[in-house]
């Protein structure tokens, strides 16, 4: 009896611990050559938008990794992860529905062909959601503000068009599985809406991580992580004096997507058309 009942609070204090997730800590560790990276600690907190940044090759991914696999210098990075400023056990294992880490990457490709408000009420039923018909509008609600192409209920998983996929996965991961941090590897050439995106997020009090080739995006996160060599080289801080630049390339993104939008529904530019562009 005694040691069940010990077993049941390491049980609940390991649930507690993953679930009150405030701040990660990102111990760093050693780039590609072997020698030791330049940023030697990262706190990100729940809240934050941080961008990691840097050329193909360079480590962005591999250090999204470490996050998600709550490395402990068990990596080929050596980092370490840091969760409330505690290291993660060895043999820290949890049931896969309560992991409070969503990656989205750019290689999710869906095996089942149920129905988008089939698939999320199985996931919303999964996590034990109290209104699962509310969660899952909320949860495409959430998705159609992201995407150009509005999502139905009804539509196969496997028929969603990239952009669509990664913002039904960015609702589901914030709606449905409430994940405290939410990785998102190069979602940007999907045509997802960044600047809808990145102000729907700011509502929500999470730590997103935003692996990004895009200025938009990098420009209005909280911060920006350079990469270099599988090494984090640099963190810069977004100052004021840089929001012009941001305002300026989210007005160019806008009317990048308003004239795909006139060209996919097959309409011939006109005069009015380009005044539109001038005023965007
Ligand atoms: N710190 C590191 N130590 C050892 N290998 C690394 C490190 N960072 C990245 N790599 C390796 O470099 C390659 C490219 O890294 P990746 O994270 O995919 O780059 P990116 O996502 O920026 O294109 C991968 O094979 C990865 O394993
Ligand atoms: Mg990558």
């Amino acid at each position: 009896m005694y040691t069940y009942s010990v077993f049941l609070m390491y049980i609940f204090a390991k649930i507690v611990f993953i679930m009150e997730i405030q701040k990660i800590t990102i111990r760093g560790g050693y780039g590609k050559d072997g020698s030791k990276e330049a940023v030697e600690s990262l706190e990100l907190r729940a809240g934050d938008i941080i961008s990691i940044v840097g050329p193909t090759g360079c480590g962005k991914t591999t250090l999204i990794n470490d996050i998600e696999l709550f490395a402990n210098c068990n990596t080929p990075s050596g980092r370490q992860i840091l969760i409330n400023d505690l290291p993660i056990p060895e043999d820290f294992s949890l049931d896969p529905s309560q992991h409070p880490i969503a990656l989205i990457s750019q290689h999710t490709n869906f095996l089942s062909d149920l129905p988008v408000g089939e698939f999320l009420t199985i996931h919303a039923r999964i996590r034990g959601a109290e209104n699962i018909e509310a969660v899952v509008n909320e949860t495409i609600e959430f998705a159609n503000q992201l995407t150009g192409e509005a999502i139905l209920r009804e539509t196969g998983m496997t028929e969603l068009s990239g952009g669509q996929t990664r913002s039904l996965l960015i609702g589901d991961a914030v709606v449905i599985g409430n994940s405290p941090i939410i990785l998102l590897d190069e979602i940007e050439n999907a045509g997802i809406h960044k600047t809808k995106a990145l102000e729907l997020l700011k509502k929500y009090d999470k730590l997103f991580v935003f692996v990004t080739h895009d200025p938009t995006i990098a420009l209005l996160s909280d911060s920006r992580v350079i990469m270099k060599n599988g090494a984090m080289q640099k963190v810069v801080q977004s100052n004021p004096h840089e929001r012009p630049a941001a305002e300026a390339l989210r007005k160019m993104d806008d009317a990048i997507l308003y004239f795909r939008g006139l060209i996919r529904e097959g309409q011939e530019l006109n005069e009015s058309h380009l005044e539109k562009l001038n005023q965007h």
